[in-house]
């Protein structure tokens, strides 16, 4: 496995990463996956060793990766099941001590399996509206699939309602979203 070199902690409010990180199994081929700095950063600024981290659009699993290698629990969600066998095989390697990486087909709009309460970082990274098709029109509850903001919104709306729910009080929520832009 590749060590996890070249990576130095932020220390201000403007990041910058001019190389992407190749550590562990990270690779660029998951479309729009966020450099693993932005996830290390993240967990390590706003989580503790052991803590449970959420990534309910988890793509090609850079935030679980990073839990496994960062001693946290991860519980990764994806629409596509596609999605969701990446992150499974992006997690095969040992890392000690051992953490729970739990990888699910759903919907992040519906996190009913998960407690009031329960969950310490949320990070996650949705879809910039219809930018990138994750499903090219084949899975209605893709939020890529939409193309009208209003409706874009809404549905960012109910799933912010379920991150209130789960998320413990007075700990973070990290969104990273990109600018939509039209003419
Ligand atoms: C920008 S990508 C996430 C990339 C991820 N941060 C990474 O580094 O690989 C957005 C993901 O949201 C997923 N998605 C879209 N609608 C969803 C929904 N309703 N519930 C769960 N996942 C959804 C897509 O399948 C896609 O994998």
């Amino acid at each position: 496995m590749k060590e996890t070199i070249g990576f130095t902690s932020e220390l201000t409010t403007v990041w910058s990463f001019p190389q992407r990180g190749d550590w562990a199994t990270h690779n660029p081929q998951y479309r729009g996956n966020f450099a693993p700095q932005i996830a290390r950063n993240i967990i390590e600024m706003y989580s503790q060793k052991g803590d449970t981290v959420l990534d309910p659009m988890v793509g090609g699993g850079t935030t679980l990766i990073e839990c496994k290698l960062l001693c946290r629990n991860g519980i990764g969600i994806d629409i596509n099941p596609q999605a969701v066998e990446i992150v499974k095989q992006a997690l095969e390697f040992n890392h000690h001590p051992k953490t729970e990486q739990t990888v699910k087909l759903g919907d992040a709009r519906n996190l009913s399996f998960i407690k009031d309460d329960s969950i310490d970082l949320i990070l996650t990274h949705p879809p910039y509206m219809n930018i990138i098709k994750y499903s090219d029109g084949k899975i209605a509850e893709d939020l890529s699939n939409i193309s009208s903001l209003p409706k874009f919104c809404d549905e960012i709306e109910i799933i912010a309602k379920e991150f209130l729910r789960v998320l413990r009080p007075d700990r973070f929520c990290a969104i990273l979203i990109g600018d939509t832009r039209k003419s």
